[in-house]
C-alpha cells in the first residue's frame, strides 16, 4: 500500500502519533494548518464554538496535494467541539478522496472519534474509513494494537 498522513496538531498529542505513524509506515506527510492560527485555550474554543454554529469553512494555508498516487491516507486531527477541525474538513472536502481508504486517528481529552467520523465521512466524499483510533486522556496507549491492524 502506497500510504499518506495528513494531520493536524495544535498543542503537539496528535503529532507524537503521526511522527509515530510516519516511522512505523514510511508514508508521505501533510501537515494542514490553519491560515489564522488559534490561539490560546480559551481563544481557541470561543472561535471553534463560532465556526461550529456559523457552520464556518475556515481557510487553510496548503494547497490542495495529487493523491492520485495514494490508496490509503492516515487523517489524524485533535476533537474539538466532538469534530474534526473545520478547516481540516474544508481542505478535505477539496482533496479527490475516491476509493481511499481512510484510516483516523484522534486524540481528545475524553471525546470518542466516533462522534466524528459522519462529518470526516462527508468531508472525504467516496472514501472507506477502516480502524478508527482515538488517543483520549482516559484510555492506556493501544497504539501498538492499532498498528497491529493494518501493519502485518
Ligand atoms: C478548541 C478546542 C476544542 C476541544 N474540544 C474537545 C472535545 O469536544 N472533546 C474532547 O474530548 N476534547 C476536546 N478538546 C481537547 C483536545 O481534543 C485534546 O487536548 C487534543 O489531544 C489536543 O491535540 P493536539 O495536541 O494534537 O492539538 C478541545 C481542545 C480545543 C483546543
Amino acid at each position: 500500500m502506497k500510504s499518506i498522513i495528513i494531520y493536524y496538531s495544535k498543542s503537539g498529542r496528535t503529532e507524537k502519533i503521526a511522527k509515530k505513524l510516519l516511522k512505523d509506515t514510511g508514508s508521505d506527510i501533510i501537515q494542514v494548518k490553519p491560515k489564522k492560527e488559534y490561539g490560546n485555550y480559551a481563544a481557541a474554543v470561543a472561535r471553534v464554538v463560532r465556526e461550529k454554529i456559523m457552520r464556518i469553512r475556515p481557510a487553510f494555508i496548503n494547497s490542495i496535494p495529487d493523491l492520485s498516487e495514494y490508496d490509503t491516507v492516515f487523517i489524524g486531527y485533535p476533537i474539538w467541539a466532538s469534530a474534526p477541525p473545520a478547516f481540516m474538513c474544508a481542505f478535505l472536502r477539496q482533496c479527490d478522496m475516491k476509493d481511499k481508504t481512510v484510516i483516523p486517528f484522534a486524540t481528545s481529552g475524553m471525546t470518542n472519534i466516533s462522534s466524528t467520523l459522519v462529518k470526516l465521512k462527508e468531508s472525504c466524499r467516496g472514501c472507506i474509513i477502516k480502524y478508527p483510533y482515538n488517543h483520549s486522556n482516559r484510555k492506556k496507549d493501544d497504539y501498538d494494537d492499532w498498528k497491529a491492524q493494518f501493519i502485518k
